[in-house]
């Protein structure tokens, strides 16, 4: 009989903490039920201690969700384990995660410990976390620099104290895969009891070897593997999901298999791209843009002959759907409806009413739209639920002038204007914004980005702006890049703690 990979999705935990990517409630409830459609064994819903939102997530997606295992992070502390435990408790099938630093760097600087006394806070937590939920596993931070003599006897003590599941981090993406593969290898060899538990690989991409050393891990014994979706993550990421799920599925031979639905692939990616305002690379594995275009005439020629020449999966077991239609000032309701649902956003009704009357629009002003166009567009009326909105925004500019905006603002429904002169068209309107929202605040970073080409393209402005000591993040789009940016400065001070 074939194995099985259990994956553990922790593209709402590891891969919400990237800055600029953090979701509200909603949006995690939606990307949990995407995340149930593709058949993950786990959902890592969050680090309940962390923070009011992070706890409340846990709580409604423990609630939205059914078939996945509900897991919340805790560090091995009883505190954290009893927040776990609250947060958890709509959920049908739970786990706690609770770990601690075991490197020697971690032991002496993060804990100013000693071996001795990091083993008994893990079993303590384990043991803890164990009187609440039959499902518990255990990671051992920076296992990827702890020695494998020591880390054998963290891992069998927490076993034996009842880990069900035992991750092996490599935090830092600082293993070779053989080392990392080793390493599991070592574990399966020199535990006593480890048969009563499974090992979880847990990689990051700091050198880009995160998948190689989830395979290698789960070569050398691993039954779980902790992966996000894009990859996504701290620094350089994790281990992507849909890259180890086709792996698997392109090798056979390996007769390892997972509870994946691949064809659920590319819109959970675009979901989450989306959503969380996070492009792919064009050329990343698997849902990248070119990940199956073949640009070469020797490819193409080959590809159009027999296409298992060029390609060794179909891009539709990935759900890219090759028949695409490009949508333009013709395309109906149903047209948008399926070109978005083909991207992981299944609207209806009014929502879907207002989201075409805005794509008509769009529509006006570009020849073609696509796919990254229309999400941004349903993902727009997130901005509805905003206390300030823009009303209207005027700019005068051009060489040799200095420019003036004029702008309007609705501030719980109360309107008001104001005017501003500025070193450009973006100075002059913040300017002028700041005449009306007089609160302490800097830009902190700017960035603008078009999506796809043409002059007519949509501009993408993300900001950081400071306030009272802590940064927020803000996203606009829009075909004029002042505007965008405005909004995107307005969606920054919409987030701001009261
Ligand atoms: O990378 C890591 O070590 C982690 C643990 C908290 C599981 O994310
Ligand atoms: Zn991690």
């Amino acid at each position: 009989m074939s194995d099985r990979l259990y994956i553990f999705d922790t593209t709402l935990r590891d891969g919400e903490q990237v800055p600029g990517c953090q979701l509200n409630t909603v949006e995690k409830i939606q990307v949990a039920r995407q995340l149930e459609q593709l058949g993950v064994d786990v959902i890592e819903a969050g680090f309940p201690i962390s923070s009011p939102g992070d706890f409340n997530s846990v709580i409604e997606i423990s609630k939205a969700v059914t078939w996945p295992t509900i897991c919340a992070l805790t560090r091995a502390v009883q505190k954290d384990i009893d927040v776990a435990v609250e947060a958890l408790k709509y959920a049908k099938r739970k786990r706690i995660h609770t770990g601690i630093g075991t490197s020697d760097s971690h032991i002496k600087y993060k804990f100013n410990s000693n071996r001795e006394e990091i083993i008994e806070r893990a079993v303590a937590a384990v043991k803890y976390a164990r009187r609440f939920v039959d499902d518990v596993e255990f990671y051992a931070e920076d296992a990827g620099r702890t020695e494998n003599e020591y880390l054998a006897r963290v891992v069998e003590a927490v076993v034996k104290a009842g880990a069900t599941v035992v991750n092996i981090p490599d935090t830092t993406g600082y293993c070779l895969p053989a080392e990392y593969g080793a390493k599991i290898k070592y574990l399966c060899d020199h535990v006593a009891g480890i048969e009563n538990a499974i090992i979880s690989t847990h990689c990051h991409n700091d050198l880009g070897m995160a998948t190689a050393n989830t395979m290698s891990g789960v070569l050398n014994g691993a039954r779980q593997a902790e992966v996000t979706i894009n990859g996504i993550g701290e620094r350089a990421g994790n281990t992507s999901l849909e890259e180890v799920a086709m792996i698997l599925k392109c090798h056979k031979g390996l007769d390892i298999n997972t509870n994946i639905n691949t064809t659920k692939i590319y819109p959970t990616s675009r979901m989450v791209s989306s959503l969380m305002n996070m492009p792919v690379q064009p050329n990343k594995a698997i849902v990248g843009r070119n990940a199956f275009a073949h640009s070469s005439g020797i490819h193409q020629d080959g590809v159009l002959k027999n296409v298992q020449t060029y390609e060794i999966m179909d891009p539709k077991d990935v759900g890219i759907d090759d028949n695409a239609i490009v949508l333009t000032a013709r395309s109906g309701r149903a047209a948008l409806k399926h070109r978005l649902s083909v991207n992981g956003v299944d609207i209806d009704g009014e929502k879907l009413d207002n989201v075409y009357k805005e794509f008509l629009k769009l529509a006006d002003k570009k020849k073609e739209i696509t796919d990254d166009d229309i999400l941004i567009l349903a993902g727009a009326d997130r901005a509805d639920l905003h206390n300030i909105k823009l009303e209207y925004l005027q700019v005068t500019t051009g060489k040799g002038v200095r420019s003036v905006a004029s702008i309007g603002l609705s501030i719980s429904g109360e309107k008001f204007e104001a005017a501003a002169t500025g070193n450009g068209p973006v100075d002059a309107a913040i300017k002028a914004l700041k005449v009306i929202i007089r609160r302490e605040m800097t830009l902190k970073e700017f960035t603008i980005q078009a999506i796809s080409k043409g002059s007519d393209d949509l501009g993408k402005v993300h900001m950081q702006v400071e306030h009272a000591g802590h940064l927020y993040y803000g996203f606009g789009a829009n075909t004029d890049i002042v505007t965008a940016s405005v909004e995107a400065y307005i969606d920054c001070i919409n987030k701001f703690k009261k």
